[in-house]
């Protein structure tokens, strides 16, 4: 690789990184306390258990774990007491709710360790026997990279399995957030490419997945819904990697005497209407969320 790309591919690391770090607590909130993606992560468990549940000894790496998430990683604990399960995540200081979380599920069998998906050093050669990861694989510069460590680490035969958004036509959480930040400053949101929905079309993953010698690629299609009580939905699109605050902030900028911000939450509140996404106490809930449900295998040796 060019010096220059790896500069590019170090730089993007270290801004996803911050900007995950910013979300961290957040996220949390959404995720574990509002129950946000809780069908994803059964869905982990539905297809590795009937796969794991008689391997003796079984050990389990979850990469972009979310420092205060620790998913699917725990809910993998719980459905396998027999299994290992790492959580890892780069994220640094690290994972306090995730521990938290074990710990009051009773669960001695995850630990959480930081780790860049792209560079699994710390990790034998062939000492998994999956490799699981929820929603992270959009946020790796290189890709390749990280599927390269996935391959190496897991034991022949073992089973990768992971979860990626569909395209931004399926998702219309974030396309609805796009077309009201367009309103506001089209330059910067047509500039910023919506990593989180870059395996919209999971062709090429599935034949990166080939590439680094993970076999038998598929990708099954779920829906998600996206349920947020009425005080944070705003809260959580302004703090989410998305377009919408930087294009705010930016038109907030050129307007100063008006509060731009408020004119987007009105805004969104009437987009949200308009779909039917909002109850009676304002509470969001928007369906049918495309989600691909991901999964190889490594070939028996
Ligand atoms: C959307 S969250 C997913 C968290 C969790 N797996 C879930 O499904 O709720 C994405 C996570 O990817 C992590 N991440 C981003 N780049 C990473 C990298 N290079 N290696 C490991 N984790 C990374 C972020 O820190 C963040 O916690």
């Amino acid at each position: 690789m060019a010096d220059s790309e790896a500069q590019q591919q170090a730089e993007m690391k270290r801004r996803i990184e911050e900007n995950w770090a910013k979300a961290a607590a957040s996220y949390s909130e959404w995720v574990i306390q509002n129950r946000l993606l809780t069908r994803l992560y059964p869905r982990f468990q539905e297809w590795l258990v009937p796969r794991l549940k008689d391997v003796a000894g079984a050990r389990i790496l979850d990469v972009a774990s979310a420092r205060q998430v620790g998913e699917p990683a725990v809910t993998l604990a719980a459905a396998l007491p027999h299994a290992q399960v790492v959580s890892t995540d780069i994220a640094a200081p690290f994972q306090e709710l995730g521990r938290a979380r074990a710990a009051k599920a009773g669960l001695g069998n995850v630990c959480f360790e930081s780790a860049d998906a792209e560079d699994l050093h710390k990790y034998a050669d062939a000492s998994f026997d999956a490799v699981t990861c929820s929603l992270g694989l959009m946020f790796l510069p290189n890709l390749g990279a990280a599927l390269r460590e996935f391959a190496r680490v897991l034991k022949p035969g073992g089973w990768f399995a992971a979860t990626v958004w569909m395209a931004e036509e399926r998702m219309p959480f974030f396309l609805t957030v796009k077309i009201l930040a367009m309103q506001y400053d089209p330059a910067t949101v047509l500039a910023a490419a919506n990593m989180a929905v870059r395996f919209g079309d999971p062709a090429g993953l599935l034949h990166d997945l080939g590439g680094a010698g993970l076999t038998d690629g598929r990708a099954e299609g779920i829906e998600v819904d996206y349920d947020l009580p009425a005080h944070l939905w705003w809260k959580a699109l302004l703090e989410l990697p998305l377009p919408i605050q930087p294009a705010l902030a930016k038109a907030q900028a050129q307007r100063p005497g008006e509060d731009v911000f408020e004119e987007g939450r009105l805004k969104m509140l009437e987009m949200a209407g308009q779909q039917g996404w909002l109850t009676e106490g304002g509470d969001l809930h928007c369906k049918d969320n495309g989600c691909w449900f991901v999964t190889a295998q490594k070939p028996a040796a």
